[in-house]
């Protein structure tokens, strides 16, 4: 139940972050046991590179307290959306937390929304999503792996979290998100290999009033494809980003100061002055030496009101061969 909401005692089942350093971060049950390859019933204990941690004693301690392992010490933290993405057990490739915001962000996704989702996957942006339509809003979120929609719906349940989600298993380039979700989305997002041919069935999934479209896809002909796609439809403000994450050093360094009455004295009167450089102390930012690779693009487009649309609905075969 944990990921519902904030509490101050672990209790027994809870999803709980295990914080050691800032690169060893992990999620662990709090339940006493737990079946091994065998099928056998044995004790769940978790082991760490600071020692062994049997999670029966997570039950019952505070949220935010620090644990002794049997060789170091870590932290017991809530989990969030952001802490299960870098945690979770990987299905699929995720999307992560700054592609999640800037998502969430574009598609105006607020509590009480109403919002269509595929593919599932491993589930990282279901959370952050969930999180962001609570506590009237929804989630429908549709994958037509079988196995990965089964799982994701058990953990949604094991995390408290299935009164604000759906899960499907479903082709939705193929069948659309179903009548029950006429009309229905604010928005949908899509991180599909083939998006440009789920997106004539979200036309008719968004609310008549219209709504916010995002896709997600790591190829610039996917792109291409699904924009082509998109301004057929009618969907109009279409716009391509990538979200790269740079981190500047702020350091104290010691900087020339610019001599004006230097530049002055050797124009006008043609000779040099010799003085010597002044510098001063300032904090400064210092740019990286390598920049972050390629995630993936983001295209974000708006479908207009019904009564604005001037659209035409047939798009030719051609715009959604594979
Ligand atoms: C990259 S994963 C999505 C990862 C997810 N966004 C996350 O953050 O965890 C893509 C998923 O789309 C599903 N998928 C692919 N084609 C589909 C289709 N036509 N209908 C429904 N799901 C589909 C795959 O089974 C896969 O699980």
């Amino acid at each position: 139940m944990s990921f519902n909401g904030y509490r101050d005692l672990i209790e027994k089942g809870d999803t709980v972050v295990l914080y050691l350093t800032i690169n060893q971060i992990y999620s662990i049950q709090a339940e006493p046991k737990t079946t091994n390859k065998k099928g056998n019933l044995i004790e769940n204990v978790f082991q760490t590179p600071y020692g062994a941690l049997k999670c029966e004693d997570l039950i019952g301690k505070p949220y935010g307290s620090k644990i002794t392992l049997s060789k170091g010490w870590g932290y017991i933290l809530q989990p969030t959306p952001e802490l299960w993405t870098i945690t979770l057990p990987h299905r699929t490739q995720i999307i992560y937390t700054p592609d999640i915001s800037m998502i969430i962000l574009q598609l105006e996704i607020v509590p009480g929304s109403t919002v269509i989702e595929s593919g599932t996957g491993s589930g990282s942006l279901s959370h952050a999503l969930i999180r962001a339509v609570k506590p009237h809003g929804h989630l429908h979120t549709f994958d037509f792996h079988e196995v990965r929609a089964n799982t994701a719906r058990e953990e949604f349940k094991s995390h408290g979290l299935e009164e604000y989600v759906s899960v499907q298993h479903r082709d939705v380039c193929e069948n659309g998100f179903g009548e029950h979700l006429k009309n229905k989305a604010n928005s949908i997002f899509l991180d599909l290999p083939h998006p440009w041919l789920a997106i004539p069935h979200a036309v008719g999934s968004l609310k008549e009033s219209g709504g916010r479209l995002c896709s997600f896809s790591p190829c610039i002909e996917q792109v291409q494809k699904s924009c082509l796609v998109l301004s057929k439809l009618g969907f109009q403000e279409i716009e391509t980003i990538e979200v790269l994450q740079t981190q500047y050093n702020v350091q104290s360094r010691n900087l020339p100061v610019l001599n004006l009455d230097f530049v002055k004295t050797e124009k006008e009167e043609g000779k040099v002055e010799k003085k010597e450089k002044e510098t001063i102390k300032t904090v400064t930012c210092i740019p990286p030496n390598s920049l972050p690779g390629h995630t993936g693009y983001l295209t974000f487009a708006t479908l207009p009101p019904i009564w604005a649309r001037t659209l035409q609905f047939n798009i030719n075969d051609d715009d959604c061969e594979n």
